[in-house]
């Protein structure tokens, strides 16, 4: 048993700035950081992403540049996006297969300038189909769990081949990690991590990310019907365990800031490497009080990522991991 007051008196820890320090938990640092980036076509491009203030979508002569940056700033990996010009969308996503579309050409550029820096690429159909579902559709508009994780499989595989270090599915199917596990070590690719969007929720969070590659506009209903339900824990640690058995090496939980009990529960249970995506609707939702004079940017920011270290994160995809960085160095 602790005493009681005045012999214990918690304020004391907490009195001078090195004595904070000293009784640190936990820590945040650049090597904790993932940072999406969004790639459009074109050279010399950025174009700014209305709802994601600070953010852009850049061409691939950008993104090398980035990569460059964030090697510079001790940040560990990169998460890419493409913005698939219109003309490229269809039913069947096929531009997803395609080895000369803006993910495998980013990532083969990023290879080509020798740059220390992981890459991780999105699996799922969502940034190349018409109707903007991460999967194939039946005529009625029901998703194809077993057609779409065949062309996931494939997807990955292209990426594999383009140079990508981890593979996320980000899709929902059942038994996507499996076959795409399978498919990769068939083809010889054996040191490519799976990191599985496990628990991934059916999120309102997500509405500037389908701004920013441009699939909100041609996203038919919902997704509800393979992403989770918030109303559900227990069923994200068998996803998990799912995903694990199928052969992930790692897992993330999705989105971020309201899931934090979540990310705890699978740390727990599973002392796996575990990461949190804080999404582009908490990002925004966060530049948007900042932008309106409400709360510090900087404090705010590194608290929201701190949030994530102590509820069991071994990581965070951060649309704020240039600046967090960035304001760690200095
Ligand atoms: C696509 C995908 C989404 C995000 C990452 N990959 C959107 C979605 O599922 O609709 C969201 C990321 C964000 O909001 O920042 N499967």
């Amino acid at each position: 048993m602790e005493p009681s007051y005045p012999a214990l008196r918690l304020r004391r820890s907490r009195v001078a700035a090195w004595s904070r320090a000293m009784v640190a938990e936990h820590t945040l640092t650049a090597a904790d950081l993932i940072w999406p980036l969004f790639i459009i076509d074109g050279k010399r491009q950025r174009e700014p992403i209305l709802s994601m203030p600070g953010v852009e979508r850049l061409s691939i002569d950008f993104i090398v540049e980035a990569a460059r940056e964030a090697v510079d700033l001790g940040i560990p990996c990169l998460a890419l996006f493409p913005k698939t010009p219109h003309e490229f969308r269809t039913d069947d996503g096929a531009e997803a297969l395609n080895a000369d579309n803006l993910m495998c050409r980013a990532t083969g550029a990023i290879k080509d300038a020798g740059l220390d820096v992981g890459i991780l690429t999105d699996v799922a159909l969502d940034p190349y189909t018409s109707h903007g579902h991460d999967g194939l559709i039946s005529a009625d508009g029901r998703i194809l769990n077993d057609e779409s994780v065949a062309v996931l499989a494939e997807q990955a595989l292209v990426l594999a081949r383009a140079g990508a270090d981890i593979i996320a599915p980000s899709d929902m199917m059942d038994g996507r990690v499996g076959a795409i596990r399978h498919t990769l070590e068939q083809e010889g690719f054996h040191d490519v991590q799976i990191m599985a969007y496990a628990a991934k929720y059916a999120s309102a969070f997500y509405g500037p990310f389908r701004d920013a590659v441009g699939s909100g506009g041609y996203l038919k209903g919902d997704k509800r019907t393979y992403q989770m339900d918030s109303a559900n824990s227990d069923e994200a640690l068998r996803e998990v365990a799912l995903d694990l058995a199928e052969g992930a090496d790692s897992v993330m939980v999705k989105p971020g800031m309201p899931y934090l009990d979540i990310i705890r529960r699978v740390k727990d249970t599973f002392k796996v490497p575990t990461y949190a995506y804080q999404v582009s609707g908490e990002y925004a939702m966060i530049m948007a009080a900042v932008g309106q004079g409400m709360i510090d940017k900087n404090a705010a920011m590194l608290e929201s990522l701190m949030g994530f270290k102590r509820a069991g994160c071994n990581g965070v995809l951060t649309y704020f991991a240039r600046d967090a960085a960035k304001l760690m160095r200095s």
